[in-house]
């Protein structure tokens, strides 16, 4: 389901991500399966950009090499197996412009340390954005996800993004 082309009528990847994503951007997605964001994503960045994938799944992992190569997108495209608690992206701190964090971050067993990572991996001023799956995810937890997200050094940006889940978008201050 997660990469169903019928997905793409209900949420379209370009829709939610048309608006924070520019060429030669590097983009930083943890949890991201077999790439049904990464793929799109890889060409809105362009030949100049990187996204950098990690999943706690092996199995995610080579289904997302394996759709990458076919798309001729493997060139822009990292993807490693993380653990649970470690996403791995020490060699890349403060590079990267975005960080996406789509349907996963209720999966996450320590949202502070994951949030803290993310807060690292980015330089001062880029973009976290974060959606939840509406219904599954309560509200209240949702807001204790915001609020894990401040205490590890993100501020709201008050943007409301055109996702069909809980959504928002966060800053890292020091630009
Ligand atoms: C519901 S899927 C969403 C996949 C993708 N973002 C999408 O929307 O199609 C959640 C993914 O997050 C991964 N995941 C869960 N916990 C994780 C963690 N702590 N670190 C990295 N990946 C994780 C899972 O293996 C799964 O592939």
């Amino acid at each position: 389901m997660l990469v169903n082309p019928l997905r793409r009528l209900i949420e379209p990847p370009e829709r939610l991500l048309g608006p924070f994503v520019r060429p030669g951007m590097t983009v930083v997605e943890p949890g991201c399966g077999m790439g049904y964001f990464s793929l799109p994503l890889a060409r809105m960045v362009g030949a100049e950009g990187k996204v950098i994938c990690v999943d706690l799944q092996e199995k995610m992992i080579a289904g997302l090499r394996r759709r990458a190569k076919r798309a001729g997108l493997a060139d822009r495209i990292v993807a490693r197996v993380s653990s649970e608690t470690d996403l791995g992206l020490n060699g890349f701190a403060g590079s990267a412009d975005l960080a996406i964090a789509l349907y996963v971050v209720h999966e996450v067993p320590d949202q502070r340390r994951f949030l803290e990572q993310l807060h690292e991996v980015l330089r001062p001023g880029g973009l976290l954005l974060v959606v939840e799956p509406r219904g599954h995810v309560p509200p209240a937890d949702f807001d204790q996800t915001l609020a894990t997200a401040r205490a590890a050094g993100f501020e709201q940006t008050g943007e409301a993004p055109r996702a069909r889940g809980l959504s928002a978008v966060f800053r890292k201050p020091g630009a």
